[in-house]
């Protein structure tokens, strides 16, 4: 059974085989008829135990353009509630004849758990603080989309939250099979311990990261999973790793400004900058359909 739980576990040969693939798909949602019968044998689940708006709609309709049957399932409403286990859950699931899983889970590793217990496809759509691959391949498709196919060399920096963040440690597996150079910028409460050995360096300093790279990708605060033992206040995070247009503007240089999102707008970016001409932001959400539909197309069989 083939599965997709983490860029740790690619070669470069699969991270250009699924490029490739999301460039015909790219193609093919951009026609007037988006949809191709690629998947129309399959059945997928996306089963979500944690919240989404991009990865959760984007995954739903790329496995729609692909012409494949589409089952939802969210925790919050289920039988979840009453007590049911992870693997009785989704085994029933699949009694239903569903081929592939698309699962977020707030656990570390529960991708990982749930393909060693069930019979079906998983592809991990984030979990906990460790892996989001979908995000991960989207953000360097759209690096290459903007820089050319080859990353080798390019500075590429990922600033903000980056000790909760499973986009992160994605991106820097990512970045760093595609020969990119990757520097982490962020409050030193919020940086995890031994990270250099991941092949990054690492930054304090939002200016001397920013004077560096030719790529900023934003991470989100996640208030969420954060210990208030962790965090500078807003306000001091603001100060020190917040983008406003002023600060762009001293920049002897454009870099491109990326965010998975869902950005806290004023809080990491400014409207102003997330809105602006240098940012990416959305062609990363578009890019997102092309890629999960390459990712679904693959791991269904097809080459
Ligand atoms: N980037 C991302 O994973 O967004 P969602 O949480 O809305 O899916």
């Amino acid at each position: 059974q083939s599965h997709l739980l983490g860029i740790k576990y690619l070669q470069p040969s699969d991270l250009q085989l699924i490029f490739e693939t999301a460039d015909e798909f790219y193609e093919v949602i951009n026609r007037p008829i988006k949809k191709v019968p690629s998947l129309r044998d399959k059945t997928i689940a996306n089963i979500f135990f944690e919240n989404s708006t991009r990865t959760k709609l984007s995954f739903e309709l790329a496995e729609k353009r692909l012409s494949a049957d589409v089952i939802n399932f969210s925790a919050s409403g289920s039988s979840v509630a009453k007590g049911e286990t992870l693997v009785d859950t989704v085994n029933n699931i699949l009694a239903m004849k569903v081929d592939m899983v698309v699962m977020r889970h707030p656990n570390p590793g529960a991708a990982h758990f749930l393909a060693s217990q069930v019979k079906a496809t998983i592809i991990n759509a984030g979990d906990g603080a460790h892996e989001h691959p979908t995000q991960a391949l989207l953000d360097a498709y759209s690096i290459r989309q903007k820089f050319g196919k080859d990353l080798k060399g390019l500075r590429v920096a990922i600033i903000g939250d980056i000790l909760h963040s499973r986009v992160a440690l994605s991106n820097i597996f990512c970045l760093r099979l595609l020969g990119a150079e990757v520097q982490l910028c962020g409050p030193a409460t919020l940086m995890p311990r031994h990270i250099e050995s991941l092949g990054v360096t690492v930054s304090y300093d939002l200016m001397q990261t920013l004077q560096w790279c030719d790529v900023a990708n934003f991470l989100r605060v996640q208030h969420e999973r954060m210990d208030v033992k962790y965090f500078p206040s807003v306000r001091e995070y603001v100060m020190q790793y917040g983008l406003n247009s002023q600060l762009l503007e001293t920049l002897n240089k454009p870099i491109t400004i990326m965010h998975p999102g869902p950005i806290n707008r004023g809080v990491e970016l400014t409207s102003e900058v997330a809105d602006g001409a240098q940012s990416i932001i959305l062609q990363q959400v578009e890019n997102g359909v092309a890629i999960r539909m390459a990712v679904l197309y693959l791991l269904a069989g097809n080459r």
